[in-house]
């Protein structure tokens, strides 16, 4: 694990006593709900999400499916664990790991999620190479991130520009964009379609 992960890392260990707080206070209120809508999980696909921090998105995940959090921290995982329980989910696998190193096989889902995660992930791009390689042709990507992480604390640590993170990739295209805004920051919703 290189120095950034490290750092990220003890981050969110402390983070995760403030997140769910400082993240509802600071999004959009319906950017997951916009989200999720433009995702449109039809039943019984099977979905991944990186980077899934505390489980903030775990309410909007049908229960019908089956789903796999994916997070390299178990003290953000813990909390997810705690939300799926709490909120009577059974249908979640949850996977402590670094998402550029994924253990599943190629074109293994039908959907995976990214949602505020490429900002706070070192190298993201590899992060989003992986999830192209796990989601099948076909599939689709959702990301809903900052546009652009100069703003973020973590700026330095995992730096983003969105738009050219996903325009112009070999394995994807974009077919849903949406920008949302609030006073302090920028947002987008992007769906990707897996074209590899
Ligand atoms: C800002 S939080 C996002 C949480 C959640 N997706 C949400 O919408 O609230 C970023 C998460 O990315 C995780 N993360 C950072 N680098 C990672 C990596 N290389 N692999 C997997 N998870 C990582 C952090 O541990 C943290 O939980």
């Amino acid at each position: 694990m290189n120095r950034k992960q490290k750092q990220v890392n003890s981050w969110y260990k402390i983070m995760s006593l403030f997140y769910d707080f400082s993240m509802n206070s600071e999004i959009p209120p319906d950017a997951r709900p916009i989200f999720f809508n433009k995702l449109n999980i039809q039943e019984s696909e099977k979905g991944i999400e990186l980077c899934s921090g505390t489980g903030l998105n775990i309410p909007f995940y049908p229960k019908s499916n089956r789903m796999y959090c994916v997070d390299i921290n178990s003290t953000m995982m813990k909390k997810a664990r705690k939300k799926a329980n709490t909120l009577s989910y059974t249908n979640i696998d949850f996977v402590l790991s670094d998402a550029k190193e994924l253990v599943f096989k190629n074109d293994s889902f039908d959907f995976g999620i990214f949602s505020y995660a490429l900002s706070g992930t070192p190298d993201n791009e590899l992060a989003l190479s992986e999830m192209e390689r796990v989601v099948k042709p076909g599939g689709r990507i959702g990301i809903l991130d900052y546009d652009d992480s100069f703003r973020f604390p973590m700026c330095g640590l995992a730096k983003l520009n969105l738009h050219q993170l996903v325009n112009d990739r070999k394995n994807t295209s974009v077919i849903y964009h949406k920008p949302l805004a609030t006073k302090t920051n920028r947002y987008s919703i992007y769906i990707l379609k897996v074209t590899k």
